[in-house]
């Protein structure tokens, strides 16, 4: 058995474009309705970025605020892991491009390809890197322009997702127990035709057809991602409870990643934790993918739901099939 927490999380920062995108926005270009969307969903607004707002500039301002709120300084990073889906572009990663915009000359940057729950393999990766003696401390992002990957005609993906940034600050513990406690990340490739984006990779080059054919747009079988996303959430939950040794009932608060908050409360459900216990902020924002964990994350700690010494549990689900979850003594 391991000892544990070897890092902690110490400082979070979060950024959102300009743009609110409000459901009544959303029904002037769709066949859809705010009734629809808040039932089905629980998703209200979200946050669309413009031209000038990018995935790297979104992480620089949410990483800013990381580091200042941890007492880190740029140069003092020894690695940046960037998880996204929607790089900038395809190379260099866009964590290099967020290395140069904070001026972190001493770090190692790369990105974590693992959707929605991209912050939670980028969680376990920084740990590993912070328990194998590899870096002391770490600079972890999600963030997401999903606005860019959405199909805007399709009213069945069009709703749901939104853009944003979260960073978290990952540090060696010294002493005491405060920490992650546990984690947990698993795949199912075979999944893949569940969510995905047919063309526009090394597969299938852009291209007119591409573009003709709109396949440079996410595809989702919707009520199979749904069923999905409960079985795996639940797995992720029991998984991250029995790696750290504490029972359900000791979880002060659970964050799950805000796709739907029927997905939550079934997870919550599951979990045997009641609602007041589980963060939501999924009818402000959407589905921010990678970004979802820490900008709820974020705003418990500033309304004060997540205090020291609190146990956290995180769990998300997304793409590839991907899932993944965290215990935390905050
Ligand atoms: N407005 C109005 N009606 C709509 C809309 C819309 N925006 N979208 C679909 N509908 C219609 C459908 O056409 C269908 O109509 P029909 O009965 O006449 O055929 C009806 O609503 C019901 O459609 P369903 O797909 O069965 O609706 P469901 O209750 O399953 O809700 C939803 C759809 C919200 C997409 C749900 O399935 C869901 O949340 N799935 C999980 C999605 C998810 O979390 N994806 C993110 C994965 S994370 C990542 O990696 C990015």
């Amino acid at each position: 058995m391991i000892r544990r927490p070897f890092a902690a999380i110490q400082g979070l920062g979060v950024a959102v474009p300009q743009r609110v995108v409000t459901n009544a926005d959303l029904e002037k270009t769709l066949e859809t309705s705010d009734q629809w969307i808040v039932e089905r969903t629980g998703i209200r607004q979200r946050y669309w970025a413009g031209p000038g707002e990018t995935v790297a500039s979104l992480s620089q301002t949410a990483a800013e605020t990381a580091m200042t709120q941890a007492g880190v300084t740029a140069n003092s990073l020894d690695a940046i892991i960037l998880a996204t889906a929607t790089p900038d572009r395809l190379l260099p990663s866009t964590a290099c491009d967020l290395q140069a915009l904070l001026g972190a000359d001493h770090a190692a940057a790369f990105d974590v390809s693992a959707a929605c729950p991209g912050f939670l393999y980028g969680l376990t990766v920084g740990e590993a890197l912070i328990a194998a003696e590899q870096a002391e401390t770490v600079l972890l992002v999600g963030a997401e322009k999903l606005s860019t990957i959405t199909d805007h005609q399709d009213r069945s993906t069009a709703v749901l997702f939104g853009d944003g940034a979260g960073a978290a600050i990952l540090r060696r513990v010294h002493e005491g127990n405060r920490g992650v406690l546990s984690n947990f990340i698993r795949s199912d490739g075979k999944l893949a035709p569940l969510l995905y984006i047919p063309g526009g990779g090394a597969n299938d080059p852009i291209s007119e057809k591409v573009v003709r054919e709109r396949s440079h747009y996410m595809k989702m079988a919707g009520r199979e991602v749904f069923k999905a996303a409960v079985l795996t959430m639940a797995e992720a939950c029991d998984e991250a409870l029995r790696r750290a040794g504490v029972k359900a009932e000791e979880i002060d608060l659970l964050v799950p990643h805000q796709a739907n908050i029927r997905i939550i409360e079934a997870t919550a459900k599951h979990a045997g934790l009641p609602m007041d216990k589980v963060m939501v902020n999924v009818d402000c924002y959407g589905n921010t993918s990678s970004a979802s964990i820490p900008l709820a994350l974020n705003q418990a700690v500033h309304e004060g739901r997540l205090k020291p010494g609190d146990l956290v549990m995180l769990v998300a689900f997304g793409a590839g099939f991907t899932w993944g979850s965290a215990v935390i003594r905050w």
